[in-house]
């Protein structure tokens, strides 16, 4: 008997060993280059914003996760400390700063605390978790929810070396800076061996960022001081010239890392906008947790609706509070609340960055007020735009 092999069976054939070889490859690769490196290898997220964004709502979705040990604002102490800082002499220094965390060697906090130094020396310490958590703190069980004012009263103690001891603990130690204007410093960590960062990268409206400032003013004008370089700039000036500095360091960050970016920032960074955050938290928050290898639990899906949608009676004065206001609403608050003549001052300041993340400008004052408009341009689902990026990665060798 014969058998003759129709083209089209041989087509299928070849089709079907073509994705046995992908699917396998992308079955032993990971393994492979995890037993490369030490077993007890944590990735390490810098979450990277800039003022009022959203990015204490991000950072508590984060915080709140057990295998988390999560810091606020570290390059805080570092700020304060220096006599007339100013970003460019700073940024290295920040950048050391975050490695030292990042590897859970807090010494590095030698220069910026206190000798007599207690866990309530950190910056915002009740806010994170872990520091309320064993072995820090008897207080908050890893599994539950830190109540921060509990946490204050409770788990203050002399001395870094429980904290120190707790990060080593965690899977994850994800930091949140919102003063940081560039990647280019960050090279050598995406390339030390015993470092897997990732970058989460989240941008808001500079619009509704500039209303939001707006009701602080005050409380930026030590951080604006540094952005400008300690300049001697008219008072009147300083708002609009930070807000392009930090929309340009959108559009730095964002095109450095996008349009052809070194091998080793290769699926390492992940943008993502604030309003695509509060429409649909728990799609956005699963893709970032997927991005840095966090499973999504039951418990948080949860959190992130009550903290989306409820109703929040607290005072918005604080500059650091977070926001479980509508998440929704507030993102379109500035069309009602800020003026027009302020809202074109600040599109023409941002022009490049709103274009590049997806932000349309309004012609008039009636056009911003007409909230059925739709700002927000819409940006392609997720698959789309990482799976060919991670289909590459599989085509270099990975880091160390
Ligand atoms: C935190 O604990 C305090 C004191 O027991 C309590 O009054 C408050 O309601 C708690 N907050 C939350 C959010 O559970
Ligand atoms: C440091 O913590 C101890 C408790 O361990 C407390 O007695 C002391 O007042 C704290 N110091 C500061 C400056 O908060």
């Amino acid at each position: 008997m014969h058998y003759r092999v129709k083209p089209s069976t041989m087509l299928m054939l070849l089709i079907l060993s073509a994705v046995t070889v992908v699917v396998f490859r992308g079955l032993y690769l990971p393994v492979w280059s995890c037993t490369s490196q030490p077993t007890n290898q944590k990735v390490h997220v810098l979450l990277l914003s800039s003022w009022r964004s959203g990015s204490s709502f991000l950072g508590q979705a984060f915080n709140q996760h057990p295998n988390v040990f999560y810091l606020m604002e570290p390059g805080w102490h570092l700020w304060t400390t220096m006599q007339k800082p100013g970003m460019r002499s700073m940024k290295m220094a920040l950048r050391d700063l975050m490695r030292n965390l990042f590897l859970c060697d807090f010494s590095v906090m030698d220069s910026y605390l206190p000798d007599q130094r207690n866990i309530s020396s950190l910056f915002m310490w009740s806010h994170s978790r872990a520091l309320c958590s064993p072995p820090v703190c008897s207080l908050t069980p890893r599994d539950q929810f830190s109540n921060q004012t509990l946490c204050d009263k409770k788990c203050d103690s002399r001395g870094l070396e429980k904290v120190q001891e707790a990060c080593t603990t965690y899977s994850h130690v994800v930091l949140k800076e919102v003063r940081f204007f560039e990647l280019e410093s960050l090279y050598p960590l995406f390339q030390d061996p015993s470092l897997d960062l990732r970058i989460i990268h989240l941008i808001r409206d500079p619009r509704a960022v500039e209303r939001s400032r707006e009701e602080s003013i005050n409380s930026f004008l030590k951080d604006s001081a540094i952005v400008l370089e300690q300049k001697s700039i008219p008072r009147a000036e300083i708002e609009l010239l930070v807000m392009q500095e930090i929309c340009r360091s959108h559009t730095r960050i964002f095109e450095r890392a996008m349009q052809k970016p070194p091998p080793f920032l290769k699926g390492r960074y992940k943008m993502v906008r604030y309003e695509d955050l509060a429409r649909n938290p728990l799609e956005e928050l699963t893709a970032l947790y997927d991005f840095i290898g966090l499973e999504m639990t039951p418990k948080l899906e949860e959190w992130i609706y009550r903290v989306t949608h409820g109703k929040d009676r607290r005072s918005v004065k604080d500059a650091f509070t977070i926001t479980s206001r509508n998440a929704m609403s507030m993102s379109e608050a500035w069309r009602t609340k800020l003026s027009h003549s302020k809202v074109k001052r600040i599109q023409q300041v941002c022009r490049g960055a709103m274009s590049l993340i997806g932000y349309r400008t309004v012609d008039s004052d009636a056009e911003q007020k007409r909230l059925d408009i739709d700002l927000l341009v819409p940006r392609e689902p997720y698959q789309f735009s990482w799976l060919p990026s991670k289909a590459e990665e599989t085509e270099e060798p990975k880091k160390n």
